[in-house]
């Protein structure tokens, strides 16, 4: 049966009509909101290149975390910016550290939010790297053990939920571990499972101050070039105990993201990095693109392709679009 049986423009011809036989509905629960935490107190420095995102102090963070809560996000995944760097990024696990003390100050303040943590040494190191170095080559196993002190750190401050972004072998088995041990089995891991070495990244790393001092992540992050090996690696991390995981970049991924969604049983987050977000700024601030239109398009691209949760700094805006 085809024209003129069929008109597929009859379903299109009133909002009414579109909106009944949409199929996909972004909605701000599946959200999660990136924040950067600095050291000291009413700090709150806009980022050149992601703008409308900020480097901020913890009570700050709380304050925008305020914010997020009452748009209806679920929740904000914290960068860790702290005051020293040293080999082994040992600023990560203190008690006081800038990401525990954001954990503690957003718990305090009793907002019905999910505090996410990004776990990864590349933020607390000096050579900017996301493991510990010996003769030049990011040590893997060596890794493990700090990260895993990581997370049971940002576990013991209150997050609840840990999310790996190293991309080490065997992390979230050690997490899982460390955690179980530790009395947090409760506490989910989100793996960062296929996380691709990116351009795209370009803009966090001004944020985070996390660029590698020398060489590059390609002997850790994934070949952009590879699409079974994402497969592989989300395997792993299942096997490891990972409960949701996370393809990342989302808008040149966005068939992985698909084979993923189709691939496993549980969760599939997307992020939506800082250099996606960059070029949708940059381009509506020369009045190139309608950033409200082009945003939402974007994040409707990335549910579409099957991924229910993402994590993107367009949250707060989406989300009061969605309200409109
Ligand atoms: C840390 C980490 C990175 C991002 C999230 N966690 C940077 C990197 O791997 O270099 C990127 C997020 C973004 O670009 O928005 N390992």
């Amino acid at each position: 049966m085809s024209f003129p049986l069929q008109r597929p423009r009859r379903l299109r011809r009133t909002e009414k009509l579109r909106s009944l036989v949409r199929e996909h509905r972004l909605s701000a629960a599946g959200f999660i909101y990136p924040m950067f935490v600095c050291p000291g107190s009413k700090v709150r420095n806009e980022i050149a290149s992601m703008p409308g995102v900020h480097q901020q102090s913890a009570g700050q963070i709380v304050e925008e975390c305020r914010e997020v809560e009452s748009l209806g996000i679920s929740g904000v995944i914290l960068f860790g910016l702290p005051e020293s760097k040293d080999p082994r990024g040992r600023s990560s696990l203190a008690k006081d550290g800038v990401v525990q003390r954001a954990i503690e100050g957003i718990k305090n303040a009793k907002l019905d939010l999910l505090v996410v943590t990004d776990v990864c040494l590349c933020e607390y190191t000096d050579h900017g790297h996301c493991g510990v170095i010996e003769h030049g080559e990011v040590l893997n196993d060596e890794t493990l053990e700090i990260l895993s002190e990581q997370a049971l750190s940002h576990a013991r401050a209150g997050a609840d939920m840990v999310a790996p972004s190293d991309m080490m072998d065997g992390r979230v088995g050690a997490l899982r571990e460390k955690l179980d041990e530790n009395k947090f089995e409760n506490v989910p891991i989100m793996a960062y499972s296929a996380k691709y070495c990116s351009g795209f990244y370009g803009p966090f790393r001004e944020a985070a101050q996390s660029a590698p001092q020398f060489g590059d992540r390609r002997s850790y992050q994934m070949d952009p070039a590879n699409s079974n090996e994402a497969l592989k690696e989300v395997e792993l991390d299942l096997e490891e105990g990972a409960d949701i995981v996370m393809v990342k970049p989302a808008l040149a991924y966005l068939d992985i993201i698909r084979r993923v969604r189709e691939a496993v049983e549980v969760p599939v987050a997307a992020y939506n990095v800082s250099g996606e977000y960059s070029m949708v700024k940059a381009a509506a601030a020369k009045g190139w693109i309608d950033e409200k239109r082009i945003a939402m398009e974007i994040l409707t691209g990335i549910q579409r392709a099957g991924a229910e949760i993402i994590l993107t700094y367009h949250a707060k805006d989406a989300a009061r679009w969605l309200k409109e």
